[in-house]
């Protein structure tokens, strides 16, 4: 399903299209699928797309403004010193982001090309064709140089429709790839080099493996706002799927899986209960005091590990970047 908003009436080129290859209620549907399938799992789990309403996302940028949450510090100071350099080796003409691409990661990305002055589209990508509209209306407003190419989709299916013509940098930002598990990310990466022409270009952040005393305050702040952000889920889920979670009945736990290097997140049920998801079947889900929903997975990655994966899916690292304390690493790779 493709939808492109209309010119405007000067008879103009529109500055903003948005195509929708991502039915909304199909979307919906697959997700209280997928959450059925999870909760009926042992140990339960959910998917983290529950964060992300607009509770949840005001939660997340609180968590990026932690002290103790350092991903995005890191990040953002690799991005500030090499954006320049970015944009000077892989010459861009598109900046495609998957999500909505509205942080000040993706500024630092878009000043850098239109100072370099080879850029001139913008593509974000994401699920939701509310926060891309919102996202795609908000950057046209900000930068009138630009087009903007929005995209709804899923990025496991319809990368495909993205904007590639001209030089393309296809940005991946905020260790999210660290959310997939090994098969997942296997098939996202070979995607992405499935999307990228010769020219185009792949541009990773991923968090990287570190000392458990660093990484557990980042999932388990001491002013609490992870974990409102965790429970947060449950009440997305309420609300979006009919269910009866009584937030106080459940503790947010963060876990440094040390064998798979990753952070897992959790709900730790404080009570035996019995939790009805009206809008999926009816299903029942049944929680002895200490069981646990799992809600995350957050990957933290070696450098060697990143270059692999990305060679396996037939990419070519050109480029990596870390910040002073190696803490995060951008990596800059082409189709091989
Ligand atoms: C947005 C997925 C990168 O895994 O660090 C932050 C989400 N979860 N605190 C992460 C998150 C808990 C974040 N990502």
């Amino acid at each position: 399903m493709t939808r492109t908003d209309d010119p405007p009436a000067d008879g103009g080129p529109p500055a903003i299209t948005v195509e929708v290859c991502l039915d909304q209620s199909a979307w919906s549907t697959h997700l209280a699928e997928e959450t059925l399938a999870g909760l009926r799992d042992d140990p339960p789990w959910i998917p983290p797309v529950w964060f992300y309403d607009e509770t949840g996302s005001a939660l997340f940028d609180e968590i990026t403004r932690l002290e103790e949450y350092y991903p995005t510090a890191a990040e953002r100071q690799i991005l500030t010193e090499h954006a320049a350099e970015i944009a000077e080796v892989t010459g861009m003409e598109t900046l495609a982001e998957l999500g909505a691409g509205t942080s000040e990661k993706t500024a630092l990305l878009l000043d850098a090309g239109e100072a370099a002055g080879t850029l001139v589209r913008f593509a974000p990508f994401d699920c939701s064709e509310e926060v891309l509209r919102q996202a795609a209306a908000q950057i046209a407003g900000a930068r009138p140089s630009l087009t903007v190419h929005a995209v709804v989709g899923d990025f496991n299916e319809h990368l495909g429709a993205l904007p590639m013509d001209g030089v393309c940098v296809l940005a991946f930002l905020g260790s999210t790839i660290g959310n997939m598990d090994p098969p997942q990310r296997k098939g996202f990466l070979a995607e992405v080099a499935a999307t990228l022409d010769a020219d185009d270009w792949f541009l990773l952040g991923t968090d990287l493996a570190k000392s458990e005393d660093e990484l557990l305050p980042a999932y388990d702040d001491s002013a609490g706002v992870t974990a409102r952000f965790n429970l947060n889920a449950l009440s997305v889920i309420n609300s979006e799927l009919l269910a009866d979670f009584d937030l106080d009945a459940f503790t947010h736990r963060a876990l440094w899986d040390h064998h798979e290097s990753r952070i897992e997140m959790q709900l730790v049920a404080r009570t035996d209960q019995t939790v009805r998801v009206s809008a999926l079947e009816g299903a029942e889900v049944s929680l002895a005091e200490g069981d646990h929903i799992r809600t995350e997975i957050s990957t933290k990655f070696t450098p060697s590990q990143v270059h692999r994966e990305l060679s396996d899916a037939g990419m070519l690292v050109e480029h990596t970047w870390f910040d002073d304390r190696e803490r995060f690493m951008v990596t800059l790779a082409r189709r091989a």
